[in-house]
């Protein structure tokens, strides 16, 4: 078994307060379903402790009334190296957001902040591992975005098909278990062919998840290189990231499930 280490780490959430499930944007999303706002904000603040006992940053992003997705930090730029790229989000309902994030990145002393000039939804649809950036196009990021991340960061972008549509955002299908290893684990049915056939070859060793894990939004965790934050439902991943020396933490964030989201989207990494 590899050893595994935490290194340090920075995040950027949002609390809840104003988070509500007003329109569909995604096949998760029912506005007729009540949300229960206090556990809402109960179950993120637990996320938020956890990231904070385990050593690492949280940065804060303070909410805005009318903008109920807010608290998807992952979604509203791409860090890496100290470089900001923003979002511009695929739907109108969201578009606001992402100058709220590249204003919080200018009042904190970030001096790269591109605006983007097509379609990309952050950490949604962009993962950084050490050889590559891999990206997500099919529902929400264009594949226009892709070339735009690769010229801006200069790390290879690897684009990847998402075909089924409860998988709209590649971090609801796939994570970064070890960003200096190449490690991931991911879930192929979410993936075009030709897609699944270029994550094999690149992630030959990659933890593979069953449908009962992704459908639990399983795949959507965020990992320190020791810890894997990860939705509790997602048993079926316990044991085999135990295997490779990783320690799950399950985390039950039922209410921001209504919305499609867990805890990778409600996290986003400053590198
Ligand atoms: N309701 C949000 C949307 O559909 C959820 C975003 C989840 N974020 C993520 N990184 N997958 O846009």
């Amino acid at each position: 078994m590899p050893p595994r280490s935490a290194t340090a780490r920075r995040y950027l959430m949002c609390p809840p307060e104003h988070f509500r499930v007003t329109y569909s944007i995604n096949p998760w999303m029912d506005p007729a379903k009540p949300v229960d706002l206090k556990l809402a904000v109960a179950q993120w603040e637990d996320l938020r402790d956890r990231y904070r006992s385990f050593g690492h940053t949280v940065e804060e992003l303070e909410p805005r009334p009318g903008l109920p997705d807010m608290v998807f930090t992952a979604n509203g730029a791409t860090v890496v190296d100290g470089r900001v790229l923003g979002a511009r989000f695929a739907h109108a309902e969201r578009t606001a957001e992402a100058a709220v994030h590249a204003e919080w990145f200018r009042a904190h002393g970030y001096r790269d902040v591109r605006e983007p000039e097509h379609i990309n939804e952050g950490e949604g649809d962009f993962a950084v591992t050490s050889s590559w950036l891999l990206a997500g196009r099919g529902f929400r990021s264009s594949p226009l975005s892709h070339a735009e991340v690769q010229e801006y960061f200069g790390r290879p972008v690897i684009g990847l098909d998402l075909v089924d549509p409860r998988y709209y955002h590649l971090d609801t299908a796939l994570c970064v278990l070890d960003a200096d290893g190449d490690e991931i684990m991911y879930y192929p049915g979410a993936f075009s062919p030709g897609s699944r056939a270029v994550l094999e070859r690149l992630f030959p060793d990659a933890l593979i998840a069953a449908e009962a894990d992704a459908v639990a939004l399983g795949l959507n965790a965020v990992s320190d290189g020791l810890h894997v934050l990860l939705p509790q439902a997602a048993v079926g991943l316990f044991e085999p990231l135990r295997e490779r020396g990783y320690e799950p933490v399950g985390l039950d964030l039922s209410e921001l499930l209504k919305s499609g989201g867990s805890v990778k989207c409600c996290t986003q990494e400053l590198r």
